[in-house]
């Protein structure tokens, strides 16, 4: 760069895209774009179809949504929850007792429209989200994604989660819930996570749960994608 010149620095994947948490005005563009979205999926299970009543709540009341834009086009969307007391909060899968489930927030779906995927729009509003949960005192993060869903599998761990429980949810829908806890990050035994499951062997997903493994990364082994879980009876010690 030329002394004396100032330049915004360049970044071509979100050249054009601006973030900006939606209000009530944005709903019918929102429902619309999460319509697309569900109508567009290789796999039902993939994503989980929300209500117009659902999106409303998560603008205002329980929880904040963030949307994509490019020029005035809603391109993408996602959604911060706080459950609460209410039954769906994910922290009983934690091992959070009643009061520290008062401090979980949900990533509570996405979706970006096809022509835009692959360009970390959702990872950066993963950043986002995460940011505003920690600045609100939500310090345990949660989510639900589908062993199926690679990319948002991929975002979620590179967002710093862990796969601690596999559960079946929204009307029969295979859910893995991730974990993160902003507070006491878990680094140890990267070393020894050295057990691959393959990410479509739901069976030996649940048995990598039932024997307290934890799934710290995305791994490759004999052509298949696999998440890579720690040793087992490490899972407790969150
Ligand atoms: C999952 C989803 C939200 C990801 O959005 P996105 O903005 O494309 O994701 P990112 O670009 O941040 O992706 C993270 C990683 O996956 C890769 N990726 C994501 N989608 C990709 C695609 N269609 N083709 C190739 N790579 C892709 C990115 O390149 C990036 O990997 P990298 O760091 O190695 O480059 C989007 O694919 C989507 O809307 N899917 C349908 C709905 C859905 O599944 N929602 C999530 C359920 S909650």
């Amino acid at each position: 760069m030329e002394s004396g010149t100032h330049r915004e620095p360049e970044d071509a994947e979100h050249a054009g895209i601006t973030l900006k948490f939606l209000t009530e005005n944005d709903l019918n563009r929102l429902f619309e774009t999460h319509l697309e979205i569900v109508q567009t999926l290789p796999h039902p299970h993939l994503l989980r179809p929300d209500t117009k009543e659902f999106m409303a709540a998560h603008i205002t009341q329980r929880g904040r949504t963030l949307g994509a834009f490019a020029g005035d086009r809603l391109v993408g969307y996602t959604v911060l929850s706080f459950p609460m007391r209410d039954a769906d909060n994910l922290g009983s899968s934690a091992g959070l007792s009643t009061d520290e489930q008062l401090r979980v927030a949900h990533f509570d779906g996405s979706g970006i429209i096809k022509q835009y995927r692959g360009r970390h729009i959702h990872r950066f509003m993963n950043e986002i989200r995460t940011r505003y949960a920690a600045c609100t005192g939500y310090t345990h993060l949660m989510a639900t994604c589908s062993p199926m869903n690679f990319y948002s599998l991929k975002s979620l761990m590179a967002a710093g989660f862990q796969v601690i429980d596999f559960i079946v949810k929204y009307g029969g829908m295979d859910r893995l819930v991730v974990y993160r806890n902003l507070l006491r990050p878990f680094f140890g035994h990267e070393g020894n996570a050295t057990h691959h499951v393959g990410i479509r062997d739901c069976g030996a997903l649940k048995a990598a749960i039932d024997e307290k493994r934890l799934g710290l990364a995305l791994g490759e082994k004999h052509g298949e994608t696999t998440i890579v879980f720690t040793e087992a009876n490490t899972a407790r010690n969150l």
